[in-house]
């Protein structure tokens, strides 16, 4: 019988040349869409938690969609990290390089109190950017990185060395591709 995990990895789908030439797109869109596959991951991404956790943070725009249920299956809060200019209230903010140029990520500074233990939920690690200035965001805010879990993990891109490097340990990915 098909595990939790072999479904989820069955369910995505490969997406040559997007979104320049060369490069083969992991697409979510299908396992979002499977109602067994989804909750397959959400359930996969709750177990890999280490209790207690109080807030589940996800980052714009992919992470949010299996951020949010997770914190609702832990009984956590959620909140969102997000793209520049989109927060209403007093944000922090961190960047981090890209190929070509830097992004940036703000979060509201009074939506993670300090000491809570945060997991922190995304749908892929590529080069661990995207990771890393959350964690930086969550660090700055005094509170704890507790647990960092991915849908897929890029290991090409070598991102968990990066994770590693920024001492965090406590990371998971349900599919290493
Ligand atoms: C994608 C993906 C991860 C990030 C991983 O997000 O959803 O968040 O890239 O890459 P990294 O480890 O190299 O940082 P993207 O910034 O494309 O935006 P989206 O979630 O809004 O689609
Ligand atoms: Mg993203």
């Amino acid at each position: 019988r098909e595990s939790r995990v072999e479904r989820v990895a069955s369910l995505i789908r490969d997406v040559p040349d997007f979104p320049s030439p060369g490069i083969m797109f992991k697409d979510i869109t299908p396992l979002l869409s499977n109602p067994i596959g989804f909750q397959a991951a959400i359930t996969e991404l709750v177990t890999s938690a280490p209790r207690p956790i109080d807030t589940v943070v996800g980052m714009e725009a992919r992470g949010f969609i299996f951020a949010a249920p997770v914190a609702l299956a832990l009984g956590a809060g959620f909140v969102p990290v997000r793209k520049p200019g989109k927060l209403p209230g007093d944000t922090v903010s961190a960047s981090y390089e890209l190929e070509y140029g830097e992004n940036t990520l703000s979060i509201h500074r009074d939506a993670v109190r300090p000491g809570a233990r945060v997991m922190v939920v995304d749908d892929v690690l590529a080069t661990g950017g995207t990771i890393g200035a959350t964690a930086a965001l969550v660090r700055g805010l005094g509170a704890v990185v507790a647990q960092v879990s991915v849908v897929m993990e890029l290991s090409f891109l070598n991102g968990r060395d990066k994770l590693a490097e920024l001492g965090i340990d406590n990371y998971s990915a349900l599919v290493t591709v």
